[in-house]
């Protein structure tokens, strides 16, 4: 990777990281998932894992990026040997994998936007939007034609370079995006009757506390911090020497985290105060919330600013994912930019047709009992993802150890029980809880399997 690709400042690396990590993840499924898994018994151990596992991962992806300087498959090669540059391959193959499936959700997305400027996404009768829904994701010409929309935005800003695309249209979205999540929790919690939402997302409830929820909490993390599948290698690999990894992993995680907050609580309080159903799953934003933005004075408004946050939110995170299959390119082939890009538009645009095939013509296919959409996020989420988590886990924490010290320590001297600290994190704790995750993905095939 020439030298010269690199980010413009700490805060560009900080931002366009936090735009990765907050995405669909953070603002269309933590309000339900959280909901789904009872609330406190859910956050409180998102929250502990974010600031141990997910935060020493964080730093040793950006290391082996840095301390790598190229690709995910570079970078882990050159910190690991071929082995890993296995590992690291298999974190491109997620994340087209990831990407192909999430600009489908992407094209909901724009689709909601556009239909919120001209009003004709809102309505009191959850009937019809139900049946609205139903009919974008079903119909292939729909679904298809918004996934090629959103996908050509993301090939758009990626083609345009790390510095002069990605962080210039990160450093523009993400304080847009917080801006525009406080006057829509602001709205949302001064609703009557909104505290109940509060309570539904924050209340522990010990007796219900289960293995599963802890498992659930655990992969969310992963997923919302954008770990295993190389994102953070390559972004990484364009931080500059002075930039301190440590501050800035700990930045990342904790607008991560304060991204997902932000969204349970500018949705679940409006959703509880109109007396809706928090349970919509993934309906939830397209369905549910359009009734809400229907109820009151200036919820048409307040629909485009949420379809905004949504876009941005899911744009910054699928450019993230682009740019690791992008990196691999100019990398390993020396395929350029525009080239690469105009490549994996057409390439991610046919196997994306899979997804949004799977809602309608297609939904009857599937795989261990699940459509081809929910099999591809299964098989990316549940299993390759921990899989990428840990082989970064042994990487840096057994076999290149030292060097991932050297970049910790790189610009502030930190103390050995902090470094000590993180070893312990990525050398044993999280090899040892990734692979519960995996035992718990390969559990539920098993069942599924004899189920089906
Ligand atoms: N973190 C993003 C979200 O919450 C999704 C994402 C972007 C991602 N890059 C990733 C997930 C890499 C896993 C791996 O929506």
């Amino acid at each position: 990777m020439a030298k010269s690709t690199e980010w413009g400042s700490r805060i560009g690396f900080i931002l366009a990281s936090a735009g990765s990590a907050i995405g669909l993840g953070a603002i269309w499924k933590f309000p339900f998932w959280a909901g789904a898994n009872g609330g406190g018994n859910f956050i409180i151990p998102y929250i502990i894992f974010t600031f141990t596992i997910g935060v020493a991962l964080l730093m040793a992806e950006a290391s082996v990026g840095r301390a790598g300087r190229g690709s995910a498959v570079q970078a882990m090669k050159k910190m690991g040997g071929p082995f890993f540059a296995i590992a690291g391959f298999i974190g491109v193959i997620s994340s087209f994998i990831i990407l192909s499936y999430y600009s489908v959700v992407g094209g909901w997305c724009v689709s909601y936007l556009i239909g919120s400027l001209t009003n004709s996404v809102l309505s009191s009768d959850a009937e019809t939007l139900k049946e609205g829904f139903a009919v974008l994701v079903s119909d292939p010409v729909k679904n298809v034609f918004w996934h090629f929309c959103f996908l050509t935005l993301t090939c758009g800003v990626v083609a345009l370079g790390v510095e002069k695309g990605i962080e210039r249209i990160a450093k523009f979205l993400m304080p847009l995006l917080f801006i525009l999540m406080v006057v829509i929790l602001i709205r949302s919690l001064t609703f009557p009757g909104a505290m109940k939402g509060v309570e539904f997302l924050f209340a522990i409830h010990p007796e219900t506390m289960s293995a599963s929820t802890i498992l659930n909490a655990l992969g969310f993390t992963f997923f919302s911090l954008s770990l295993g599948c190389g994102t953070i290698v390559t972004y990484g690999c364009y931080v500059k020497e002075t930039t301190d990894i440590p501050s800035s992993s700990g930045w990342i995680a904790f607008l991560a985290l304060l991204g997902s907050i932000l969204s349970g609580l500018m949705i679940l309080p409006a959703v509880f105060a109109f007396g809706l159903d928090p349970n919509a799953g993934p309906g939830l934003v397209f369905v549910t919330l359009p009734i809400v933005f229907d109820h009151f004075p200036g919820g048409a408004f307040f629909a485009v600013l949420f379809y905004i946050c949504l876009l941005t939110a899911a744009l910054t995170s699928s450019i993230s994912m682009l740019e690791v299959v992008i990196a691999y390119l100019g990398n390993e082939w020396n395929v350029r930019r525009p080239r690469g890009c105009f490549a994996c538009w057409i390439a991610l645009f046919l196997f994306g047709c899979v997804s949004a095939l799977s809602f309608g013509p297609w939904s009857d296919v599937k795989v261990f009992g699940k459509t081809l959409f929910d099999a591809l996020d299964f098989l990316s989420s549940n299993i390759l993802l921990p899989m990428g988590g840990l082989f970064i886990a042994l990487l840096t924490g057994w076999i290149a150890w030292p060097k991932f010290k050297e970049q910790l320590n790189y610009v502030k001297n930190r103390g050995t029980a902090y470094t000590t600290f993180i070893h312990a994190m990525v050398a044993i704790i999280a090899p040892i809880v990734v692979l519960l995750v995996i035992y718990q993905a390969y559990y539920m095939c098993n069942n599924l399997f004899l189920l089906a």
